[in-house]
């Protein structure tokens, strides 16, 4: 699903990455974990292809997602693919204020060409599959933090990704919200075989997942 190889990533002399190496199979939950400024977010950025690695000395970096090397894409293209294999979660909904849940969940598949009214049934079935469906024409601000989360889960899920990138996903809830939502992931994969990759802080999460690596020194321990 997605083999990534000899990863760099330099900020002027702040070596960030060093030549990390990740290999994650289809319907895995992988965390990783590690100190702040370590480059998890980085990592994270790279994989899901909204940052490009540092060109290597050596030729024989490349991250792979579903067998295609996204590092070779041109920005055209490497924004298509995207938005149609990649989905996000942040610690931060980003939700659109001014659309509803419904519509912020549809626009992945807008962004894909698609009409509105051709992707609505999807977009709430998505947000029943979540326990929203009661919420589906409130806007952000009229929904709880826990909620809010949850539609940017079922926004991430619109266009059926590879995989689903999640930053801190929990960061900004309180206990039970961030139980609800690891729970969600879970039920997710045993559901349709959803591969993630949490960046996270949340001990209990990072435990959770079928293996946890650590980011140190600008490499991820644990083999990746
Ligand atoms: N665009 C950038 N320009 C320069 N330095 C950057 C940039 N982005 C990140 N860095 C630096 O790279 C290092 C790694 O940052 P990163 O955001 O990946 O850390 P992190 O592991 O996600 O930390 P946290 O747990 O606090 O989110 C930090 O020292 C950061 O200051
Ligand atoms: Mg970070």
């Amino acid at each position: 699903m997605i083999i990534a190889n000899n990863v760099h990533k330099r900020y002027k002399d702040l070596e960030v990455l060093k030549g990390v190496s990740l290999h994650v199979k289809t319907g895995e939950i992988v965390s990783i974990v590690g100190a702040s400024g370590a480059g998890k977010t980085t990592l994270l950025q790279i994989l899901g292809t909204l940052e490009r690695p540092t060109a290597p000395t050596d030729f024989d970096t490349f991250v792979k997602i579903n067998g295609v090397d996204v590092t070779s894409l041109k920005d055209k293209k490497l924004s298509k693919f995207r938005n149609q294999h990649i989905g996000f979660i942040f610690q931060f909904h980003q939700l659109l204020p001014e659309f509803t849940a419904l519509e912020n969940v549809c626009i992945p598949a807008m962004i894909h060409g698609q009409k509105f009214k051709n992707v609505s049934a999807r977009g709430l079935e998505l947000l029943q599959f979540l326990g929203l469906q009661d919420r589906a024409t409130h806007k952000p601000n009229q929904l709880s933090g826990g909620e809010q989360q949850r539609v940017a889960v079922a926004r991430a899920l619109m266009n059926q990704p590879d995989v689903i990138f999640a930053d801190e996903p929990s960061g900004n809830l309180d206990s039970k919200n961030a139980d609800e939502l690891h729970q969600l992931f879970f039920d997710l994969r045993d559901e349709f075989n959803q591969t993630f990759v949490l960046v996270t802080h949340n001990k209990e999460l990072a435990d959770m997942a079928d293996r946890k690596l650590e980011m140190v020194d600008g490499n991820l321990s644990n083999g990746g």
